[in-house]
């Protein structure tokens, strides 16, 4: 599929996904675990379009939400609400009662005081509130400091001490069925070894429910598998197409929980991938306006920004960039760099790339999570299209924002 066939019949920044690699990644992800039957709940805050939503739905998967907006995505995308689990640490009172009344397969409860909350919820609705608690194993992991969420200073989860005492009491309390125990860590992981490490954390607070007389049907290890963005030691053609060992290998992270999974075979297991599904699966197509020379310094400015693609301004994140056609044109060192007014709004910094003229077309890769999922407005920028490519088509399954929408709520 030409990306430049796409870009000019919808213009330019576009994000375009693939639906097979989307799908092949869940089979991948399926199958390591299969002896297991886990339920792969895909994480939507990664790309809560709808299409992509549906492909999964559609596909068997379940969904992980941590929002209202993000259950009424995943209600209406077509997930079975038995296969959504609601995580948050701050869910507001209407929220909860939305996800009670949804019948989820579990709200994982992230405090004491929302435990509370939930009980009273549960009371007034005259329900059994289906919940997991959300376990703070202790465990660093993650690409990014902003990414690790499984440490004892990261707001997530509670303590083992704790997370013991709340099950024990969501276990006498006859408007709380108690399903089991959530955990996720962090994202952008590449070894498998801090999952092992947080459920052995699991696994003791498991051992003493136990000894209380506790079963739990379902342990949820969270998302957080991580994707290979940069592979520098391979060189510019490596890093273009994503070196297959290059990702967490599912098989890898199946082999290294296999003992936890065979010493609890009663228990459900629930994956939470976002990234993992849609990052590889995503581009973003990009043109060239201007090219600069700032003494040393050279720039390809590009018509998107840090509006379209936060991840390298908010993680210093890297991707990898390639011209959407191969040109004999010398290469240069350069930024490449959008409109917006922020000496951070670099796309891609000190990158080896033909010195293309304006009017060519990039594609930064690897973009399908955490992409358009983090797009705003700044600098008044309507949000870029998004085109989903399916069985050797494409469709628009988001349009461009008008300058309409940008000023739509405004009184
Ligand atoms: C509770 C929870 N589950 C799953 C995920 C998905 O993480 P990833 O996209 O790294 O798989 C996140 C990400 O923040 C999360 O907070």
């Amino acid at each position: 599929m030409p990306v430049e066939a796409v870009a000019r019949a919808v213009g330019t920044p576009v994000y375009i996904y693939s639906a097979g690699a989307v799908l092949a990644r869940l089979r991948e992800l399926e199958g390591a675990f299969a002896g297991r039957d886990p339920l792969v709940c895909y994480a939507l805050k990664a790309n809560p379009n709808r299409a992509v939503c549906g492909l999964l739905a559609r596909a068997g998967a379940g969904a992980e939400v941590v929002s209202g907006g993000e259950l009424r995505r995943a209600l209406a995308a077509g997930f079975s609400p038995r296969k959504i689990v609601f995580s948050g640490v701050g869910k507001t009172e209407e929220e909860i009662r939305f996800g009670l009344r949804s019948r989820l397969l579990a709200q994982n409860v992230e405090s004491e005081e929302e435990l509370n909350r939930t009980i009273a919820v549960a009371r007034r609705l005259r329900l059994r509130a289906p919940i997991s608690i959300r376990l703070n194993p202790g465990v660093e992991a993650g690409g990014h400091r902003h990414l690790a969420t499984g440490h004892g200073a990261a707001k997530f989860g509670v303590a083992p001490a704790d997370a013991l005492r709340l099950c024990l009491r969501a276990r006498r309390e006859p408007s709380l069925e108690l399903k089991g125990l959530h955990c996720h860590i962090g994202s952008q992981i590449l070894d498998p070894r801090p999952f092992v490490a947080a459920l052995g954390v699991v696994e003791r607070l498991l051992g003493r429910l136990r000894a209380a007389g506790v079963r739990l049907s379902l342990v949820d290890v969270g998302g957080g598998l991580g994707v290979r963005y940069e592979d520098e030691s391979r060189g510019p053609a490596a890093q273009t197409l994503g070196p297959a060992r290059a990702r967490l290998q599912p098989a890898a992270l199946a082999k290294a929980l296999a003992p936890f999974l065979s010493r609890w075979p009663d228990l459900g297991l629930v994956l939470e991938p976002g990234r993992f599904l849609t990052a590889e699966a995503g581009l973003l197509a990009t043109r060239i306006l201007y090219r600069k020379r700032i003494g040393t310094s050279r720039f390809l400015i590009v018509d998107a920004a840090m509006n379209d693609l936060l991840r390298p301004a908010l993680y210093s994140a890297y991707h990898p960039v390639v011209p959407a056609r191969l040109r004999d044109v010398d290469e240069v060192v350069c930024d490449v760099v959008g409109p917006v007014c922020e000496t951070g709004d670099v796309l891609a910094r000190r990158r080896r790339l033909p010195w293309l003229p304006a009017g060519e077309l990039l594609a930064v890769l690897k973009t399908g999570a955490y992409g358009f999922s983090m797009a705003s407005q700044y600098n008044s920028r309507p949000r870029p299209a998004e085109v989903l490519v399916e069985g050797g088509r494409w469709r628009v399954v988001r349009e461009r924002e008008s300058y309409r929408d940008l000023v739509r709520h405004e009184r």
